[in-house]
């Protein structure tokens, strides 16, 4: 993926300079990305963006030839629901749905088979060690245990990119640990992995770092 000179901005009532600008960088296929940077340098924004969940005011975001940035909506919808997985902070499940509904749901929403998609669900809820919560329900579950049922659901559909915006910011050390093995996993098994951190010993791990510093990446 190239991000070719993006630049998001909002309008001047958000503050002087938010946003982010000017942003050039190559991520390499395979990789293990870390983004850091203080608060409000741009961060999550530069995340969405990549993910497709916002559009750049500028410039372009490139996976495999195509300007992702400038593509048609269902082409966008297709690129993250397919192509992207997405872990937040804050691991927003489907209160309603079992959190093996919730697993499965991004790969019935991509038309795969039901019951290859439901076997896929319970092997990464047992991957993630969730297996006797599969029945249960969001809100039953512990801090970290939800963020591991958001790791299977953000694996679901195999992306090619997983974006993790501080996976570990709500949780414990060892948990955060356990968390951040399952993302390394991911990346063993060929995903691409950005994952923003303001831990100093996880950004220093990854295969490229990049900082940001109120909205301009620094070297
Ligand atoms: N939707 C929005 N409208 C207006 N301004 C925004 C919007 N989203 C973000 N901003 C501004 O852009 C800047 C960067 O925000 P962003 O959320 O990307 O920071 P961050 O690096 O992720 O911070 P944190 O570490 O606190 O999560 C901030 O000044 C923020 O106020
Ligand atoms: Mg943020």
């Amino acid at each position: 993926m190239v991000i070719d000179d993006v630049s998001r901005t909002y309008p001047a009532s958000a503050g002087p300079a938010a946003g982010v600008f000017g942003i050039c960088a190559e991520l390499t296929a395979g990789s293990f990305v870390t983004l850091s940077g203080p608060s409000g340098s741009g961060k999550s924004t530069l995340l969405n963006l990549v993910a497709a969940l916002d559009h750049p005011t500028s410039g372009r975001i490139v996976v495999d030839g195509r300007d992702i940035a400038a593509a048609p909506e269902r082409e966008r919808a297709e690129y993250r629901l397919r192509l992207v997985g997405c872990l937040f902070q804050d691991a927003p499940l489907i209160g309603e749905l079992s959190v093996a509904n919730n697993v499965v749901l991004p790969g019935l929403l991509a038309r795969s088979d039901r019951r290859e998609a439901r076997g896929r669900a319970q092997e990464l809820l047992d991957r993630v060690g969730l297996s006797r919560q599969s029945a249960m329900f969001p809100a039953q579950l512990s801090v970290g245990q939800r963020q591991r049922a958001a790791f299977a659901r953000a694996l679901m559909n195999r992306p090619r990119l997983l974006l993790a915006d501080e996976p570990t910011g709500n949780l414990d050390r060892a948990t955060g640990r356990q968390v951040m093995e399952l993302v390394a996993g991911a990346q063993a098994e060929g995903c691409t992995v950005v994952v923003v951190t303001h831990d100093p010993e996880i950004a220093a791990a990854g295969d490229q770092h990049l900082r940001l510093l109120d909205g301009h990446l620094v070297a």
